[in-house]
């Protein structure tokens, strides 16, 4: 009787480790497994570390035109100024001055916030309004190594790209228009 009662309670409890096996098994199928699936990762031109310049200020880079547009990520002639020959012996500088400089080629950075071309975005607008690069950007000021850049296989995005409901919430606090047209032209 009592091996009977013992049996029947171990296959009950061999019961549970399957269905939490099981549970489990697909917790991380649908939550990391499937997720990562949907993501490439992309190489940078080159490992681009802001610290090495924090003796810059970020406008001698990333500058307003007179206009109000935006120049973005500095061009090859910027580096130029002081990468013309390497100034120290890493990897990346050594890709830069090999690969670019010599070569006069312009490194295709991948931009973390792109969004699809669907969406309207300008810097211009959102500059006056008392809002920190990292309202909207990762904060970069610490940032020896480039994140890795992961790309939506399906949308081609950027996995780090603003979503809607997050520029909607902030436009809506700052009483602007939420219309469609503001940002899908
Ligand atoms: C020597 C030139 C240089 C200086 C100085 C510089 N940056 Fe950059 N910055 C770059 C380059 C190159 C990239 C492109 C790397 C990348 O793909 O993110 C970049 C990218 C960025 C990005 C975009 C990140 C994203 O979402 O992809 C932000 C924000 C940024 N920098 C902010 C700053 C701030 C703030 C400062 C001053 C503290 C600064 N940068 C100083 C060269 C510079
Ligand atoms: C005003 C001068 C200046 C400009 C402009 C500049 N750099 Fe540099 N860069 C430096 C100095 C100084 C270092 C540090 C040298 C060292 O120790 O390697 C450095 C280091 C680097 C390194 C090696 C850092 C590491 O951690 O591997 C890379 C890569 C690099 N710069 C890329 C760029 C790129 C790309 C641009 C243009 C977008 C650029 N730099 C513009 C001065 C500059
Ligand atoms: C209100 C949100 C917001 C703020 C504030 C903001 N950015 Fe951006 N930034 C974006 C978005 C969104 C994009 C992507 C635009 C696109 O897809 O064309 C972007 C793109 C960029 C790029 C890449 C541009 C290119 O052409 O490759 C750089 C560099 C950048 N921002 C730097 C900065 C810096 C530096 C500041 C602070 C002075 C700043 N941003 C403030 C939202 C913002
Ligand atoms: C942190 C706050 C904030 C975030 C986040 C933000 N915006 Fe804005 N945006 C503003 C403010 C404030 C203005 C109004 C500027 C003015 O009054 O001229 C504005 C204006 C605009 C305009 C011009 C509106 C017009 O009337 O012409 C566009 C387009 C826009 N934003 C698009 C976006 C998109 C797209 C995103 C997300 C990727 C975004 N914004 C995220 C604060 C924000
Ligand atoms: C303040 C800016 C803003 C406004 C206003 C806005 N959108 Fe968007 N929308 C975005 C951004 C940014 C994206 C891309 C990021 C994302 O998919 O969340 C987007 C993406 C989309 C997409 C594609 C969704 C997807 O998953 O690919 C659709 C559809 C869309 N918007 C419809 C609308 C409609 C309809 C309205 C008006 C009711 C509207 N949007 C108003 C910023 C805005």
């Amino acid at each position: 009787m009592n091996e009977k009662k013992s049996e029947a309670s171990a296959s009950k409890a061999l019961g549970v480790v399957f269905f939490l096996a099981g549970f489990i098994g697909a917790l991380v199928l649908g939550w990391v497994v499937f997720p990562n699936l949907l993501y490439s990762q992309k190489a940078q031109p080159m490992n681009f570390s802001h610290v090495a310049h924090a003796d810059n200020d970020c406008e001698s880079c990333h500058t307003f035109r007179p206009d109000g547009t935006y120049t973005g990520v500095p061009r090859l002639d910027k580096c130029k100024e002081c990468h013309e020959t390497a100034q120290g012996t890493t990897e990346a500088e050594r890709i830069l001055v090999e690969e670019y400089v010599e070569k006069n080629r312009e490194p295709m950075w991948k931009n973390y916030a792109w969004q699809p071309d669907n969406v309207y975005f300008s810097h211009a607008p959102h500059k006056g309004q008392g809002l920190e690069c990292i309202r909207c950007h990762r904060d970069v000021t610490k940032e020896e190594k480039l994140p890795a850049y992961r790309e939506n296989l399906i949308t081609g995005y950027s996995i780090s790209t603003m979503k809607m409901t997050e520029c909607e919430e902030c436009h809506a606090q700052k009483g602007v228009s939420n219309n469609c047209e503001i940002c899908h032209k």
